[in-house]
């Protein structure tokens, strides 16, 4: 039907007929002359009628935004003054010959260059909203990121092997979703989290190295970076150790990003224990565009008056901390007030403060606060020192168990700094190593897996898993970009008596082990190899890419906050006959 994208138009072709087949995404009329800008994939063309060519003229004036449109005709430079710069064939226009209408539309619900479309309109209407030039990109992003990925890990050796989607339930982290059975009456399939335990047996059975472009589907409360099924680049390999994964797999991402993007990731990326994150950025996942950092206060202030400080101080568990806003001695009462609120959604019971007048002064002259007063000279002195604060500075302070004062400064770190500007606009990548194996669930009273049950413990930090369990430093990594988690992995427990002492450390019971994992804890018994791998999360590499703010805008049929598709309607209610076949009778049958 064509010769030619619409966007692929160039000055080359000025003089030869083409033909174009694609949308009326605006049309002008000019007094006697008709201009459509006809849209495809590749971009807009600029095409002219004028009354000269009765039929294409007659034709054009019934053309309304979003018909779809055959056109022939010549290629021609546009006039002096009339080129766009902005797009691809804006140098040239088309002066149609013939014009056919090869389907009408009603007029669509927004216009497509509309900047502020709500999202639940964007997305009750996605088939239109994805003919929007940005969506169009970003999808090719995609598809372009996830081919440099297969061709990068092609040519090292991974082959792409599929895994089931219908698969059995075993707890790995975030709650499933589950599949009745029909001939199994009262029987479940769950949807993968992740292949983690099908790579691993594949690692087992001799495939040495894999890859998989897969969906994975977790249960979880969404977020701006999290959907409920949601696409991993996932790998894993045999005979390579933490190092060597890293640096393949560092790789793999600096050349997606370079081939799908054009960004040129900085090289090699740091690396930083998870330890050293927490205690400077809160965080495990910390933005280093953002130069702020946090101070380390808790042995400062274990002999204070001040209780609020003292009391975390000198508890097990318990840290001080501050956070050195310079300038921030201009920050209104109000937007003070505000951050208070903001740090309550992560627990803290209030955010501290000390405006500095007078560095040289560790009193109530040289530092505005209403707790000077409850602080040692010592204690200022050391906060005044290792913070660095001058004249004008702000120091904010958090006081409770560590993980409280590490979401909550985290957090405002982030807060402020991207609010007020301190945030560079480089690329910053990192790899955040030597997880704790384990965190204690305060509300469960039992250690839980930090990453996954299945990974391996660093040399030396075996036999912790029995005797001290919060010690325990595993072989797991991250890569963080800017903030965002893109992806974890760790190197994999090989022996079966290990993953028992893990599984054991969990509190999960022998007759549980076999339950769950029997499968896997049976391989691993048949010469397993050292293996190891990482997923990572395709679309929050994309949404990276694109500069885009949400993973949905990097997924063509994205699911809301709530978990609903606005296009399809799903979830929704299924008839009774269905659910029969299945074995289920509801609890509160819907209408
Ligand atoms: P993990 O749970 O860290 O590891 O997931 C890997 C990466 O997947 C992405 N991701 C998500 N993206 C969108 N929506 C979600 N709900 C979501 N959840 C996770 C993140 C994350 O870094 N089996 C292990 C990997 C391994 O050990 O090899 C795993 O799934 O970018
Ligand atoms: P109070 O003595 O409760 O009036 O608190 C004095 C200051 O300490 C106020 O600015 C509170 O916001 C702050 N504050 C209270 N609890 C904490 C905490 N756990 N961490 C940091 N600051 C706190």
């Amino acid at each position: 039907m064509r010769t030619h994208y619409c966007g692929e138009l160039s000055a080359g072709l000025v003089g030869q007929s083409v033909t174009l087949a694609g949308w009326a995404h605006r049309r002008r009329d000019h007094g006697g002359i008709i201009f459509i800008d006809l849209r495809d994939r590749e971009g807009l063309a600029q095409v002219v009628c004028d009354p000269d060519r009765v039929e294409a003229f007659k034709t054009a004036e019934r053309v309304r935004g979003e018909f779809v449109l055959k056109i022939t005709g010549k290629v021609r430079r546009r006039p002096e003054g009339a080129v766009n710069p902005e797009l691809r064939s804006g140098e040239v226009e088309v002066l149609a010959h013939e014009v056919e209408i090869l389907n009408t539309s009603l007029t669509p619900p927004f216009q497509l260059d509309d900047e502020n479309i709500s999202e639940t309109v964007r997305l009750e209407h996605r088939v239109i909203d994805l003919r929007r030039p940005v969506m169009q990109r970003n999808l090719m992003v995609r598809y372009r990121a996830a081919m440099a990925a297969r061709r990068y890990l092609d040519a090292h050796g991974f082959i792409d092997i599929e895994t089931p989607v219908l698969y059995k339930s075993t707890p790995e982290g975030a709650r499933e979703f589950l599949v009745p059975s029909r001939i199994h009456n009262g029987q479940f399939y769950a949807l993968p989290q992740s292949p983690q335990l099908f790579k691993q047996m594949l690692m087992m059975a001799g495939f040495d190295r894999y890859y998989q472009i897969v969906k994975c589907f977790r249960d979880e409360d969404l977020r701006a970076d999290r959907q409920p099924e949601f696409t991993q680049i996932d790998v894993e390999t045999s005979f390579l150790g933490e190092q060597d994964i890293r640096d393949l797999m560092e790789s793999l991402i600096r050349t997606a990003f370079s081939e799908a993007a054009s960004i040129e990731l900085p090289s090699p990326f740091p690396v930083m224990t998870f330890a050293e994150a927490m205690r400077l950025y809160g965080s495990d996942k910390p933005d280093l565009r953002i130069p702020l950092v946090l101070t380390e206060l808790t042995d400062a202030m274990k002999g204070v008056p001040f209780k609020v400080f003292s009391a975390p101080a000198n508890a097990p568990g318990g840290r001080v901390a501050g956070l050195l806003v310079p300038g921030g001695a201009s920050l209104t009462r109000g937007e003070i007030d505000g951050y208070t609120e903001f740090v309550k959604i992560y627990g803290a019971k209030g955010l501290a403060y000390m405006k500095v007048n007078d560095a040289s002064q560790l009193n109530e002259t040289g530092l505005q606060s209403p707790i000077v007063k409850n602080l040692s000279e010592a204690a200022l002195g050391a906060t005044i020192e290792r913070t660095g604060a001058k004249r004008g500075d702000l120091i904010f302070f958090g006081a409770d168990r560590q993980k409280v004062v590490n979401d909550a400064l985290g957090a405002l770190r982030a807060k402020i700094g991207h609010e007020k500007g301190f945030a560079s606009k480089e690329w910053k990548p990192l790899w955040v190593v030597d997880f704790p194996m384990f965190e204690y669930d305060e509300e469960a009273k039992t250690w839980a897996a930090r990453h996954h049950p299945f990974t391996a413990p660093k040399d030396g930090h075996e036999e912790f898993l029995s005797t001290d369990p919060g010690r325990a430093i595993a072989k797991a990594y991250d890569m963080v970009l800017n903030g965002w988690e893109l992806g974890g992995g760790s190197v994999r427990i090989h022996r079966q008596e290990v993953q028992a002492k893990v599984l054991d450390a969990l509190k999960i019971s022998p007759a549980d082990q076999q339950k769950k994992f029997g499968f896997l804890l049976n391989a691993l018994q048949y010469g397993a190899p050292p293996h190891g791998g990482i997923a990572f999360g395709l679309d929050r590499m994309v949404t990276l890419m694109c500069g885009a703010d949400s993973i949905r805008e990097v997924i063509a049929f994205p699911k809301t906050q709530s978990g609903q598709d606005l296009l399809t309607g799903a979830p929704s209610a299924v008839g009774e006959a269905q659910l029969r076949d299945v074995h289920i009778r509801l609890r509160t049958p819907t209408p």
